[in-house]
């Protein structure tokens, strides 16, 4: 792997308020515990164009656990599964169904990533360790954040091989062709009644991050739901965790809804970023991946909304993508409904064309589908 530039650790600061004791170089991948990784890697490959990259299991010395390693230009997930019962995998499936583990990133000093958040208050998860092999070394740390999940810092400047020690080159025969995801955008967590705030003051504090944007239930409210939300960043506006808790509404919030499903705080969406939402919308929809959906109305006031936009209208109308504008730009975007039996976690498309915003405008808009998808659960 290319040596780390570290001109870009000092790149204008996207967030000024944010302090430089924790660089951040990128989201280096992301971990879910799932009950059968096997066929959850068929899943990513098959719809959402994930490549085959890495293999960790019974073959390479791993008793206990198997691990897929997909890609897709800068994304990386690992699906892990246990191979025998009892443990802390299983665990955790049992507790939350699938759903993320650890939100790792790509550090330069993994070893101080560790000793700078853990004295600054978060309780250990890993010490800092050092694994090996005939391709260069890995240092490894991790800390816990919200409910259940970790954030695994990855320090991996020597280190050449295909992911990490321990995993082996994964080149099955099916390879569907990606679908033109880029790089996570952003990774919301729900946490409970009136834990934002602790949880968004443990990003400052502990791992230095500043708030971006906030709303409150008067942005975030129809009739019957509700939630708050904030977005703390990192300095250099590469790691972006939008923190959302529930609000009073007239029935259940949707947050609500996902604490009693995934059984406590969690990674309520990944968001993926493309630059060509129509082509990359369309594609998982022939694979099969559903969208929620607005009402048609929505596109008749859109534009008196959002000014003018380089693509036509009606593709983003036929595939239900939502638009939205800030001062500086505006973006698309299209959520999924959830991808897994328990309605948890669910993966938002985006395309940025200048907004740094995260889709206000269309709250109203999805919160009105989502509760549509709630009533029929019976969960509303
Ligand atoms: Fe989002």
């Amino acid at each position: 792997m290319a040596t780390l530039d570290k001109t870009s650790l000092q790149l204008p600061k996207e967030n000024p308020e944010a302090e430089d004791f924790l660089p951040l170089l990128g989201t280096d991948h992301v971990e879910l515990y799932v009950g059968n990784a096997k066929q959850a890697a068929h899943y990513y490959m098959s719809a959402w164009g994930f490549q085959p990259l890495a293999y960790s299991g019974l073959e390479t010395g791993s008793k206990d656990r198997v691990s897929y390693v997909l890609q897709q230009d800068k994304i990386r997930l690992i699906l892990t599964s246990p191979m025998r019962p009892g443990g802390e995998i299983n665990k955790h499936i049992d507790s939350h169904g699938d759903g993320v583990k650890s939100i790792a990133l790509w550090v330069d000093d993994a070893t101080k990533s560790y000793e700078e958040t853990t004295k600054r208050g978060a309780k250990s998860y890993m010490e800092p360790k050092t694994i090996k092999d005939e391709h260069g070394e890995v240092t490894l740390s991790g800390i816990h954040t919200y409910g259940e999940t970790v954030h695994i810092f990855v320090e991996r400047s020597k280190y050449d091989g295909i992911f990490m020690p321990g995993y082996r080159k994964w080149d099955p025969h099916y390879k569907p062709s990606d679908v033109g995801l880029k790089y996570i955008d952003h990774m919301v967590g729900n946490v409970g009644w009136n834990e934002m705030n602790k949880w968004c003051e443990f990003y400052a504090k502990v791992m230095g991050f500043a708030q971006l944007v906030s709303f409150d239930d008067k942005d975030i409210s129809t009739d019957y739901t509700a939630l708050m939300s904030k977005v703390m960043s990192n300095g250099n506006g590469r790691i972006k965790f939008p923190i959302n808790e529930p609000a009073e509404g007239k029935k259940k919030s949707q947050i609500e809804e996902y604490i009693e499903f995934y059984n406590g705080a969690g990674v309520q969406h990944m968001a993926l970023a493309t630059d060509n939402i129509i082509q990359t919308v369309a594609s998982l929809r022939d694979r099969g991946v559903e969208f929620l959906t607005v009402p048609a109305t929505y596109y008749e006031d859109v534009l008196d909304r959002v000014g003018e936009i380089d693509e036509n209208l009606e593709p983003l109308r036929e595939l239900g993508i939502l638009i939205d504008r800030d001062d500086e730009g505006y973006l698309l975007q299209i959520f999924t409904k959830p991808i897994l039996d328990r309605p948890t976690m669910f993966i938002e498309i985006i395309q940025r064309k200048g907004a740094k915003s995260f889709g206000k405008g269309n709250f109203k808009a999805l919160f009105e589908a989502i509760e549509r998808e709630q009533e029929s659960r019976g969960t509303l």
